[in-house]
C-alpha cells in the first residue's frame, strides 16, 4: 500500500520533560479551589530537548518496521519512541488544526466511500500485519475523515470541546490500562473516584459521608441504575426473586425528558409502557400538577407508582423541571425521586447558575455527565445515590475470585460490586486532572462563559427578522433553539402549508453544511413544532465571532431554499 505520510512535515515543537512531583502524602488527591502552584518541589532534571530535536532530524523509516519491533521486543525502546513521538506529532497536528477558525469541521464522506476506501486508507482488517508506516497513515486519516469536535463550530452535540488536560489524563489512563474493579489494581484511581464523588455529593447539596456513588458508562446508564437502585429499595428480593415478587410498577418522567428513561424500564423489564409521560409547560417543565394526576390515573390503573424521573436541563429545550414541588410530591407519595442532570449538573459549578437545580438535595439519586458540560473526554459519567449502602446491597454478588474478603487491605475500597460491570474503565483519572488544574473556579467560569454565549446568540436572534427563536424567553441552559426562514417563507401565513415547508429547511441546510464541512449543528422535530435548529454549548473554545458566523453561514447556506 502506498504511503502518503510526510516525513518532512515539522514536529510541531514537542518538547518532552521529566519531571518528578514530589508528593509526601496523599493529599495531592484534594481538589483545589483556586490553581495551585505546583512548581515548588519539582525535579528540575529536565530531558534535553535539543538533543531530542536533533534526533527527529532524521525520522525513522517505518516502512519496514512492524508492531512486533515495538516494546515489549528486546531493544525495542528506541523505535518505541520514535513511534509513539510519530503519533503525539499527529495527534498534536489535529488538537492544534482543531482551533483553527479556517479548517473544515468535518470532512464528510458517505459510508459506501469510506468503506470502498480512501487514498491509502482502508477500514478492512489484513491477514498479514501491515508496517507501522501504514499505521502511522491510518492515524492520520482517522482523524481527517472523522469529526472535529473540538472545532470552535462544532455546536452539534451536548459533548464538545477538546480539553487538553483532559486529553492528556486520557492518555494516562490508557497507558495505565486498568480496571477499576478493585483498589488491587488500581489504587490510586479508586482514591481519586472516591474524593470526586464525595466532592460531587458536596455540590449537590448532601452531606458526603451519607452518600455513595459510582461512575459509569454515560447518563444512560446512570439512569438505569438510578431505577436499578429505586426498585431494589422497593422490594430488595426482586434481587433474587425476579420481577415476580413486584406488583406492577409505575414510574414518572416528562414528555421533553431523555428517552433513556423509557429504554432503562424496557430492559429492566418494567416495560416501556408503564413509565408514564407527564405534560410539560411551554419551556419544556414537567408540570408538577400534571405529575399528580398521572400518579392518579396510574392507581387507577392498578399501577404501584414508584419512581419520578425530574430532569435539570433537559436535552432538547435545556430545561429544568422545578425540584422543590416536585420533590414534596414525590415525599407525599413515598416515591422515589431522581434527578437526570446528565446535561444541567455542570450547573452547580457556577455561582451565578446553580439556584436553577434547586431541591436537587432533596433527590434520592442524580445523575450527572461531567463529558457533557464541563467538557471532559467522552466518557465520564456519575451515578449518585443518597442512601450510602444501597448500590452496594443491590448489585453485589462477591465473586470470591476478585472480592476476596481477606485480602491485605480495607476492602471497603473494591468498589467493583457496587457495580452491574465487572471490568470498568478508568473514567475518573481525566476528571481529577481537569479538576487540579482548573480549580472548582475554572469550571465555574467556563460554564459562565457557555451560558454567556448563549445569551449572546439569544440577543442575536431577537434582532434578526431572517430567524425565529422557538422560545421567546431568555435561555436557561445553554441550549438555543431556532428556526431559519428563508426569503420564499417569510410572509406565508402561519399554518399547515408553511409548517410543511419550513420542517425542510434545517434538514436541507444541513446537508449542505456537511458536504461544505463549515460548521455542524443539530436539529430536530418537537412535538408540534417542525424541524428546528438547536445550538447547544459546552466547548470553551467557542467565541462570538463563531456564533456570528453560524448565523450568516445558515443564512447563506438556506437562502434560495
Ligand atoms: C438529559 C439527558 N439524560 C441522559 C442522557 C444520556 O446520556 P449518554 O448519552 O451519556 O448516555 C442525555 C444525552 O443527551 C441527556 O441529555
Amino acid at each position: 500500500m502506498k504511503s502518503r505520510y510526510n516525513w518532512t512535515e515539522p514536529l510541531i515543537g514537542i518538547i518532552f520533560e521529566k519531571r518528578t512531583l514530589i508528593c509526601l502524602d496523599m493529599d495531592f488527591l484534594q481538589l483545589p479551589d483556586k490553581i495551585s502552584d505546583i512548581s515548588a518541589g519539582r525535579d528540575k532534571e529536565q530531558e534535553d530537548s535539543a538533543a531530542l530535536r536533533d534526533r527527529r532530524a532524521i525520522p525513522a523509516d517505518f516502512s519496514s518496521i512492524y508492531s512486533k519491533d515495538l516494546l515489549p521486543a528486546s531493544g525495542g525502546q528506541e523505535i518505541t519512541r520514535e513511534f509513539l513521538q510519530e503519533v503525539v506529532a499527529i495527534l498534536l497536528g489535529y488538537i492544534c488544526k482543531s482551533t483553527q477558525r479556517n479548517t473544515k469541521v468535518l470532512d464528510f464522506h458517505h459510508p459506501h466511500q469510506l468503506k470502498e476506501g480512501l487514498e491509502g486508507f482502508s477500514v478492512k482488517l489484513p491477514e498479514q500485519p501491515e508496517t507501522l508506516e501504514q499505521i502511522l497513515v491510518d492515524c492520520r486519516d482517522t482523524l481527517k475523515y472523522g469529526v472535529s469536535t473540538g472545532h470552535p463550530r462544532f455546536f452539534n452535540q451536548l459533548s464538545s470541546g477538546l480539553d487538553v488536560v483532559g486529553v492528556a489524563g486520557e492518555w494516562l489512563t490508557s497507558v495505565a490500562n486498568t480496571n477499576m474493579f478493585t483498589y488491587e489494581v488500581a489504587p490510586v484511581f479508586t482514591l481519586m473516584e472516591e474524593v470526586l464523588l464525595r466532592k460531587m455529593h458536596s455540590m449537590v447539596g448532601w452531606s458526603d459521608d451519607e452518600a455513595d456513588g459510582i461512575f459509569c458508562p454515560g447518563g444512560t446508564i446512570s439512569n438505569l441504575y438510578s431505577i436499578l437502585v429505586a426498585r431494589y429499595h422497593f422490594n430488595p428480593e426482586v434481587k433474587t426473586k425476579g420481577m415476580g415478587v413486584l406488583p406492577p410498577l409505575a414510574l414518572f418522567t416528562s414528555e421533553h425528558s431523555h428517552y433513556s428513561v423509557k429504554k432503562c424500564a424496557a430492559v429492566l423489564g418494567m416495560g416501556s409502557d408503564n413509565v408514564l409521560v407527564v405534560k410539560c409547560d411551554e419551556r419544556g417543565k414537567m408540570i408538577p400538577t400534571e405529575l399528580e394526576s398521572c400518579i392518579v390515573q396510574a392507581e387507577n390503573k392498578g399501577l404501584v407508582p414508584f419512581y419520578v424521573n425530574a430532569t435539570a436541563g433537559t436535552t432538547v429545550f435545556g430545561a429544568f423541571d422545578p425540584l422543590s414541588t416536585i420533590a414534596d410530591i414525590c415525599h407525599k407519595h413515598t416515591l422515589w425521586m431522581h434527578v437526570d442532570a446528565a446535561w444541567g449538573g455542570g450547573l452547580l459549578m457556577s455561582d451565578r447558575h446553580s439556584m436553577k437545580l434547586q431541591g436537587i438535595e432533596q433527590a434520592c439519586s442524580v445523575t450527572w455527565n461531567p463529558h457533557k458540560l464541563m467538557g471532559v473526554p467522552l466518557q465520564c459519567s456519575v451515578i449518585l445515590v443518597k442512601k450510602r449502602g444501597l448500590l452496594q446491597q443491590c448489585n453485589e454478588l462477591g465473586a470470591e475470585y476478585l472480592f476476596q474478603p481477606d485480602k491485605p487491605y480495607d476492602v471497603s475500597y473494591d468498589a467493583g460490586d457496587k457495580s452491574i460491570q465487572c471490568g470498568r474503565h478508568v473514567d475518573v483519572f481525566k476528571f481529577w486532572l481537569m479538576w487540579k488544574a482548573k480549580g472548582s473556579e475554572g469550571f465555574g467560569s467556563q460554564i459562565n462563559k457557555c451560558l454567556e454565549n448563549a445569551e449572546y446568540l439569544y440577543d442575536q436572534l431577537q434582532r434578526r427578522a431572517d430567524f425565529e427563536l422557538v422560545l421567546k424567553n431568555k435561555p436557561e441552559h445553554s441550549n438555543v433553539c431556532f428556526w431559519y426562514i428563508p426569503p420564499s417563507l417569510r410572509g406565508l401565513p402561519a399554518g399547515p402549508d408553511r409548517d410543511e415547508r419550513l420542517h425542510q429547511v434545517a434538514p436541507r441546510i444541513k446537508g449542505r453544511m456537511m458536504e461544505k464541512g463549515s460548521l455542524l449543528i443539530g436539529y430536530q422535530p418537537l412535538g408540534a413544532r417542525v424541524n428546528f435548529f438547536r445550538c447547544v454549548f459546552s466547548n470553551p473554545a467557542t467565541q462570538q465571532e463563531d456564533i456570528d458566523f453560524l448565523l450568516d453561514e445558515i443564512a447563506q447556506l438556506g437562502y434560495d431554499l
